[in-house]
């Protein structure tokens, strides 16, 4: 459990111009400040314009690490920090989000098999990359909206859980999150490690994995930003009681074959069942054994992969998945509708060079498997299935990936996958998708 024993309500008054002028000149600002500043954000006595002039000093001034502990520990208790009766450990694993990533919808229902419990808090599509409740949507019945109560009955009764955060869990980061999409502050390492973390830390973790991406289809383009920011999550974590390791992971390319809301849910499924894309399936085993090992479960990671490997293949996954799905609501086995299929063939033949990921995830936000705007309802019947990899040799009109597509945004969708598979005369190696462990 996260331990609360440093966590102090601030008492000295402070004065938010002086303050944010403090940040903006360097000044390392002490926890008092910091759990000042958010108290009174959270209560509304100190205005978005004010915050919003903080979160800019932060972004060119950075935080020391004591600056981003107390940012977080501020956060994580704006709100309620859940309880657990079970001496089970609690376990979850956070990704930096990519192209193609449906990892929690198998990695919840696996670990669940393994005498853990999995309370995961999950989000709604950003920008061009998919969102797990958006996914599980696709089955119908599904609802991503458990109140804090069911939510912990369905994981007390389960294993697993996945769903939306309640209106009274980090109310500070949902309110800073959405002032810093509007003011260009969102790449900032400490303002990224406390807005995550409060919200993990929030569901009253015993260990947590982080997926860390880096390339084409991540929100960390190179591996020293992603370095930096997995180092910050973890030392974050860490601190603040929770056994804490990072993964770095290569985002070059979508991951598994499927992007789309149905086509995902189908892709898990097959991997929940033993089958399915080998990265999927790999990346899946990595985390879920980080953090076994992590919880005390198994010794090792070698010990943690055969189990893993015994649940996969035993179809044991695959039921535990059924019974979440069904505690909330919904019905596997109703038919998830898919769009028709067109293919989108090469122009030429050589060799698969790169992929600009966020195109791919951007061209199933045309086809309306995502939202341009926050009201856009989701036609979860769409999305891409790509058939190449980077390295692969393709003919000219060889299909490079199929649309499950309508008519709506299909020849735009075309087009923009089209330019986002790169093809060239050079040979290329395949990028290698599970990279440093950070501890
Ligand atoms: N995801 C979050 O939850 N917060 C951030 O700041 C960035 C990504």
């Amino acid at each position: 459990m996260p331990s609360e024993t440093h966590f102090r309500k601030p008492t000295s008054p402070v004065n938010a111009t002086q303050l944010i002028a403090r940040k903006r000149d360097g000044h390392v600002l002490t926890d008092d400040e910091i759990a000042w500043l958010i108290n009174e954000y959270v209560a509304e006595r100190v205005p978005d314009y004010q915050m919003a002039a903080f979160a800019m000093a932060v972004y060119f001034q950075g935080m020391t690490t004591e600056e981003t502990l107390a940012l977080t520990r501020s956060m994580l208790h704006s709100g309620v920090v859940l309880n657990w009766e079970t001496d089970k450990p609690k376990v979850d694993k956070h990704s930096t989000g990519g192209i193609g990533d449906k990892i929690s919808l198998i990695l919840a229902p696996l670990l669940a098999c393994c005498d853990v419990q999995v309370p995961m808090i999950s989000g709604r599509g950003l920008g061009p990359t998919g969102g797990t409740l958006d996914k599980l949507e696709a089955v119908p019945g599904f609802r991503p909206d458990l109140s804090t109560g069911e939510f912990q009955r369905v994981c007390d009764d389960v294993g697993c859980v996945i769903s939306g955060a309640t209106a009274d869990l980090v109310p500070a980061d949902r309110k800073l999150y959405a002032l810093r999409d509007v003011t260009a502050t969102v790449s900032c390492i400490p303002l990224i490690t406390a807005s995550i973390m409060s919200k993990k830390l929030a569901e009253g973790l015993d260990a947590l994995v982080l997926d860390v991406k880096h390339g084409s289809g991540a929100f960390m383009k190179t591996t020293e930003e992603a370095r930096r920011l997995a180092l910050s999550l973890v030392a974050v974590g860490s601190r603040l009681g929770v056994t804490t390791t990072a993964v770095m992971t290569d985002k070059n390319q979508p991951l598994g074959r499927m992007i789309g809301n149905s086509l995902e849910v189908d892709e898990s499924i097959d991997v929940l069942c033993g089958t399915g894309p080998t990265d999927v399936r790999e990346l899946t085993r990595a985390l879920c054994a980080e953090v076994l090992v992590s919880a005390g479960r198994t010794e090792s990671i070698d010990e943690a992969e055969r189990v893993l490997d015994g649940h996969l293949n035993s179809g044991r996954a695959t039921e535990k998945f059924r019974e979440m799905i069904a505690a909330q609501g919904g019905d596997l086995d109703e038919k998830r509708p898919l769009a028709p299929i067109t293919d989108v063939a090469s122009r030429r033949e050589g060799v698969i060079q790169s992929f600009d990921c966020e195109s791919l995830g951007y061209a199933v936000i045309e086809l309306g498997g995502g939202r341009k705007v926050q009201t856009d309802k989701i036609d979860h019947s769409v999305g891409i299935e790509m058939l190449v990899r980077i390295g692969d040799e393709v003919e000219a009109d060889q299909p490079l990936a199929r649309m499950f597509a309508k008519l709506r945004g299909r020849e735009v969708a075309r087009e923009m996958i089209e330019r986002a598979i790169v093809i060239g005369d050079e040979s290329v190696e395949p990028p290698t998708l599970i990279g440093e462990r950070i501890t």
